[in-house]
């Protein structure tokens, strides 16, 4: 391979210190958004930037933006440095870049993974117009601990799901080819199982089973290697004692040995000098000899593999072979991105100035939006509202909002499309005036007369769409939280607007599934709005009106209460299941809730009713090599058109290993006319049935599985089927 040659021909060209230069990346202090993302730590002024370019002592920049900038730094890399290696331009760009998508748990509620693969292509289209040639994305962990703030940057709480969602996501920000113009290279994080922190305490250690790392929280890893991601970024947290930022199992004999990933790891942000603070290196040098001899090939911000690598072989302690693996990985990843053929792509002025602003994109940005609303509940099918003839009074401190649109985790959103709740229903009205909008609350602290001039307004109206939520600083990086609640405040709004006696919808703004109380939790009708991006308002009014009927599900589920977190609907089987109904007293129960979900994993209602028949099994008995059809019949009932997600989970009877109470095996959404039907037919192999056993191995084992097709994790009748012997 011609690249391969070149790489060997650099590797043997470069000194130590332009070896090094390539496994470190810094915050961009060339461009404009870096300063002011990457505030303290290690910010270098600009000159010194292009010093470091100059001399071969950088890699890669990140979380800076722009062409003109991005082109200069790029031309000192390519024409000023020795060797002229191009640099890698990274950055934070999640779910949109000037165009803002829905958080990412709030666009897996859409259970539509080619909608996020489209989503990922606009963003990539975005991005790399605006000099980005790699983003810190997508996160694939598996969140199943409500209190953790970054639950927000996941696809929830279902490993089949996260991993449907992570492969479609890297499509998407890739495309087909990686050399293209507007392809966005991918980094899946965070390698591995920061979504198991303990109590959803960001940063907090992982103890876990080595076979719940395998059954759970790799293979959204693998889902996205598979789709072509070519590099990943180490987690913050330790796993059983050892960091993940120099877990050699993972980084090496996992990773390497047995997925064979040619591509490079990247830390966190400094996760390679906390190793130190972890207790697990004594000091920087050390924290860097761990880290690379583990397979952490570059160091993103910390600065330590710049300040410690040469001595470290120097004296023996890393070794040359060690360093030239790290740094062929990086040469091979810029080979196959295009950068040593055309060091200048995603770099083109005309480009940039041309897409700033993709009308197309705010059209799907608004389904994208309408398409991850969850309707919980619907009482009276109070909802859809009418355009004419209702008197609407809008509640809430999210009424007017923008601030809060965009969510925890967008750094590059043109804030000026942000488009508002009021705005988009005002708009949808036949007659605007039929709208009265009153705040009522701050997010987090009472309005003066708020409340009086809301339970007026409620009094006064047919009904009252009620905005409530989350700001979007409740969720991200550092944001636990220990009550998963409506802010005090809000809660006492609604308490309050439900005395009016008006029916009340209310619409939540949220990074998490939430602990819904009193008046909230009693409302006639819930939407879950999550953080919806640029078209909030637009797509809110769509589904409030019924311009679209809500098809969302959700990807993780409403507890009863705040205190049963971690809560998450495939937990494994206990010696004393409860059972619902029954009333023994020593069984697996909480004292002041009931044990099922308020809303399970996979809930969401439509403005139809779909019905299930029996699902149809090809065989009861599935041969050791053979496959199993199951074919179910879906009919729309109701008066509307419709789309309904149809779930399929499985549960082993009994196994080597206990195993969870359902799983998400399959799901399809398909669009039903009113008074239609279909039949729905999945597949399913021995391979669908694999877990990992005591001794760490993928297994199938003989013997009886339920499985249902059904709408929702927690309903549904089984039917049986056995594995037969090989
Ligand atoms: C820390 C976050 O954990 C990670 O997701 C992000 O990509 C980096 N900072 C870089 O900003």
């Amino acid at each position: 391979m011609p690249h391969q040659r070149r790489i060997e021909g650099l590797i043997a060209a470069m000194t130590l210190e332009e070896k090094i230069g390539q496994l470190g990346a810094f915050a961009d202090a060339l461009r404009p958004f870096a300063f002011e993302f990457n505030p303290e730590t290690f910010a270098r002024d600009a000159e010194q930037v292009r010093e470091q370019i100059r001399s071969g002592r950088v890699g890669a920049l990140f979380n800076g933006v722009g062409v003109a900038e991005g082109r200069e730094a790029q031309r000192i890399a390519v024409e000023e440095s020795r060797l002229g290696i191009p640099l890698l331009l990274g950055a934070d760009v999640i779910h949109g870049m000037r165009t803002v998508f829905p958080i990412p748990l709030g666009e897996a509620a859409s259970f539509e993974p080619d909608l996020a693969e489209r989503t990922a292509r606009a963003t990539a289209r975005e991005a790399t117009a605006a000099g980005i040639h790699w983003t810190f994305a997508p996160m694939v962990d598996v969140a199943r601990d409500q209190r953790w703030g970054r639950v927000a940057e996941t696809s929830g709480e279902d490993v089949y799901l996260s991993c449907e969602f992570a492969a479609a996501r890297v499509r998407g920000f890739q495309g087909d080819d990686l050399t293209a113009s507007d392809s966005l290279l991918t980094t899946p994080k965070h390698f591995a199982a920061y979504g198991a922190i303990s109590a959803g305490l960001d940063y907090n250690f992982v103890d876990m089973a080595p076979q719940t790392l395998r059954d759970v929280h790799l293979p959204p890893f693998k889902a996205a290697i598979d789709a072509g991601a070519l590099t990943l970024m180490s987690s913050f947290n330790d796993i059983n004692g050892v960091p993940a930022s120099a877990n050699r199992e993972l980084l090496t004999d996992i990773l390497r040995g047995e997925w064979e990933f040619e591509g490079f790891v990247v830390s966190d942000y400094t996760s390679d000098l906390e190793l130190v603070a972890h207790g697990y290196a004594s000091d920087e040098a050390d924290a860097a000899q761990k880290a690379l001899s583990a397979g952490l090939d570059m160091s993103l911000q910390s600065g330590i593999y710049a300040g410690h690598v040469a001595t470290l072989v120097e004296q023996g302690r890393l070794t040359m072979d060690e360093v030239d693996e790290a740094v062929r990985r990086v040469l091979h990843v810029k080979a196959a991105v295009g950068l040593f053929d055309d060091p200048y792509r995603c770099l083109d002025a005309g480009r940039e100035a041309d897409q700033s602003h993709i009308a197309a994109h705010d059209a799907l940005a608004r389904d994208c939006a309408r398409r991850s609303v969850v309707l919980l509940k619907n009482e009276g099918n109070l909802l859809p509202l009418k355009k004419a003839g209702q008197r609407i009074a809008l509640i809430g401190p999210f009424a007017q909002d923008t601030a809060n649109l965009g969510g925890c985790w967008n750094i590059f959103g043109d804030a000026s499309r942000m488009v508002d709740m009021e705005t988009g229903v005002r708009a949808a009205l036949e007659d605007p005036s039929a709208l009265v909008v009153v705040p009522g609350s701050g997010i987090e602290a009472p309005l003066e007369g708020g409340i009086e001039a809301a339970v007026a307004a409620a009094r006064e109206a047919d009904v009252v769409l009620l905005a409530l939520g989350e700001p979007h600083e409740f969720s991200g990086e550092a944001q636990s939280r220990t009550q998963i609640v409506i802010p005090a405040a809000q809660q006492a709004l609604a308490e309050a607007v439900a005395t009016a006696g008006t029916p009340v919808v209310v619409v939540l703004r949220n990074g998490r599934a939430l602990a819904l109380e009193g008046a909230v939790r009693d409302a006639q009708a819930i939407l879950v709005g999550w953080f919806l991006g640029t078209q909030t308002g637009p797509a809110l009014a769509d589904v409030v009106f019924g311009d679209y009927n809500p098809s969302a599900r959700l990807p993780v589920s409403f507890p009863q209460d705040a205190g049963q977190q971690p809560y998450f609907y495939n937990h494994p089987t206990t010696g004393r299941p409860n059972v619902p109904g029954t009333p023994r007293f020593f069984q697996t129960r909480w004292r002041e809730v009931s044990h099922a979900a308020l809303y399970p994993f996979g809930h969401g209602l439509s403005y139809t009713r779909f019905d299930y028949g029996a699902p149809q099994l090809d065989t009861a008995r599935l041969g050791w090599d053979d496959a199993l059809t199951i074919r179910t019949r879906v009919a729309n009932q109701g008066t509307r058109d419709g789309e309904e997600v149809v779930q399929l989970y499985l549960r082993d009877r009994t196994a080597s290993r206990v195993r969870p109470v359902r799983e998400l095996k399959r799901f399809r959404k398909i669009a039903l006319a009113a008074g239609a039907s279909q039949e729905v037919v999945f597949t399913l192999t021995r391979a669908d049935l694999e877990f990992h056993g005591v001794d760490n191995r993928p297994v199938a084992e003989p013997g009886l599985f339920d499985l249902w097709v059904a709408p929702s994790s927690a309903v549904g009748d089984a039917v049986t089927f056995e594995l037969l012997a090989p």
